[in-house]
């Protein structure tokens, strides 16, 4: 990786989901989520790296009793647009889930490889529930069917950037969702 990074807005096509509007419907989704789990224990886990930023705002909208775990899965090789369809796990769970309501918490689901393979090896620890949220659905591109409990945003099927979303490992911090223009963009070496 580079040391000097090329400033986004030279290779920013548009701003998809803007800071004001990422808030109102992450507001949205705690509220929605605290209602369904009412009277309930929940364990949110997030996804990382890329569901950084959603979990930490989201769950901050939840007014019900949960827990925090993380997993660290990857499917992608850096900068690369489809998924590789091989998905490792490179951190598990500290928590023992069986018997728990597990909501999965996720930056994006594109061809639906990652949370399929996540899917399948967490119901085999038998959890009470298992559901799934994610910031932005690029349904388009589905290859293997997932089903999503909660959805943030339907995006277009280009390069998103953003709010957790990496181009190679870096403008996860920009708090707005933006696509970019891959012919503009000049991989650092
Ligand atoms: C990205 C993203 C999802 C996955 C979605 O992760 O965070 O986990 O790809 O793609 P899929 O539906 O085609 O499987 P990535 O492997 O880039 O890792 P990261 O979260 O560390 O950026």
């Amino acid at each position: 990786m580079g040391l000097a990074m090329q400033d986004y807005r030279e290779f920013i096509d548009e701003i998809l989901v803007d800071e004001n509007t990422i808030g109102k419907r992450v507001a949205e989704l705690g509220a929605q989520i605290s209602n369904d789990y009412q009277g309930q224990i929940l364990l949110v886990v997030c996804l990382l790296r890329g569901g950084l930023m959603f979990t930490a705002d989201l769950t901050r909208h939840l007014t019900i009793p949960h827990s925090l775990d993380c997993m660290s899965l990857s499917s992608y090789g850096m900068g690369h647009y489809s998924s590789s369809g091989n998905v490792r796990v490179n951190l598990d769970l500290m928590t023992n889930i069986e018997g728990l309501n597990v909501l999965l918490v996720e930056d994006i689901v594109d061809s639906g490889r990652t949370l399929a393979h996540v899917l399948q090896m967490l119901k085999t620890r038998e959890p009470r529930s298992l559901k799934v949220c994610v910031l932005l659905d690029k349904k388009y591109r589905r290859e293997v069917p997932v089903d999503v409990d909660y959805v943030g945003f339907d995006v277009p099927d280009k390069y998103v950037f953003g709010y957790g979303i990496d181009i190679d490992e870096h403008f996860r911090n920009l708090r707005f969702i933006a696509s970019a223009d891959m012919q503009k963009y000049k991989k650092s070496s």
